[in-house]
């Protein structure tokens, strides 16, 4: 039997905390027209004070295992992904596991806005060696943690919340091959990592008074090239997981590209051959949410009735790094 590994449950945490694009005019030189005409977005969720990048993982979590109908003690695998972690040390993934009460292994995959397919792809390749039966896969953010909030190139963009998959093992025998994950593509072009960064607090620059005192731990964005190299990726790995499938833009049923900016999500799918209303976004209300944004997406996109077993779902994540990753799958359950 060849091995494949669907999505069996899904699952969202969003906190209550709205910061709305009036909130943002009122202290930033910006406007509700700018934002909403340049990104798409009009709202965002920002976490309140002990509501923290693992505790909006774990409700994410607890709410996909209860989906897939299982129970914290059946998944044999955790796989946490943010660019906003807990604590330098250790990884988010420690956090969450304990909060679960799961009794497995547990690590962290970084590939900022990319991480949440790289994590898929990493979670799809275990399950699919027949190692792992349910691997639990965790996006999570704070953002607001580390935004500038005096930037309004980057404090308009940006929203906290957590998004979780289980990924569970399947039967690729069958006539479309069963459900599951088909085709994958990842890249890195770590020459563009000064692109979007926070350059203070790691290795190459060691927290100190100057650091704080420059504000070296908030991220910068060189949001232009950012966009110019987000549409290229998008568009050339998404060809090139289709090509891998054997298949076309025409048979992909849904594509839930990471959430970043409208005009990336439009460019990008006109690129690809996939017309827009078979393209999702809920951009709008909860702005870019890295690493979580796709499987909040994929929540929404199945609470909202637009996933139907049988369907070929293209996801596709870019970031910092820069880091892209494309994954092809068929929903449904085994
Ligand atoms: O998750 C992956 C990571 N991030 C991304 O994917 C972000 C990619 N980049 C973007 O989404 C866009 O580049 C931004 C939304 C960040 C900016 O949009 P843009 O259309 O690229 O604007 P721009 O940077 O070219 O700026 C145009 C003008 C500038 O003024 P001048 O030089 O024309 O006078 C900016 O200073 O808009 C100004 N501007 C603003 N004005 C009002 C920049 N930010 C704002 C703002 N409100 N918030």
């Amino acid at each position: 039997m060849t091995i494949r590994a669907a999505i069996t449950g899904w699952g969202s945490s969003l906190p209550v905390g709205r910061v709305t694009n009036a909130d943002l005019e009122s202290r930033l030189d910006t406007t509700d027209a700018w934002i909403v005409e340049r990104t798409g977005i009009r709202e965002r969720r920002v976490a309140a004070q002990g509501e923290t990048t693992a505790s909006l993982g774990a409700a994410a979590g607890n709410a996909a295992i209860k989906q897939a109908a299982l129970s914290p003690s059946d998944i044999d695998l955790l796989i946490v992904t943010t660019a906003t972690p807990e604590q330098p040390m250790p990884e988010t993934s420690a956090f969450v596991h304990d909060e679960l009460g799961l009794r497995c292994g547990a690590f962290d995959v970084g590939a900022v806005c990319a991480g949440f397919t790289y994590a898929l792809i990493t979670g799809a390749a275990l399950v699919s060696t027949g190692a792992h039966d349910h691997v639990l896969i965790v996006g999570s953010e704070t953002y607001s943690r580390i935004v500038d909030p005096s930037d309004r190139s980057t404090a308009i963009l940006f929203g906290d919340g957590a998004g979780a998959v289980v990924l569970s093992r399947s039967s690729a025998d069958g006539p479309d091959g069963g459900p599951g994950v088909i085709a994958w593509d990842m890249g890195c072009d770590g020459s563009g990592a000064a692109l979007l960064e926070v350059p203070a607090g790691g290795s190459r620059l060691p927290t100190s008074a100057e650091t704080l005192a420059a504000g070296k731990h908030w991220m910068r964005m060189d949001g232009q090239e950012v966009f110019r190299r987000a549409v290229r990726c998008v568009v050339d790995s998404g060809k090139a997981t289709l090509e891998n499938a054997g298949m076309g833009p025409e048979d992909v049923d849904l594509f839930v590209p990471h959430q970043a900016n409208t005009r990336i999500i439009e460019a990008a799918a006109n690129r690809l051959g996939i017309p827009l209303d078979k393209t999702f976004s809920n951009l709008e209300r909860y702005g870019n949410t890295s690493a979580a944004s796709i499987p909040i997406a994929l929540t929404e996109a199945a609470e909202e009735g637009r996933l139907h077993d049988g369907d070929l779902v293209l996801l596709s994540g870019f970031g910092a790094g820069m880091t892209w990753a494309t994954v092809l799958l068929r929903w449904g359950a085994p």
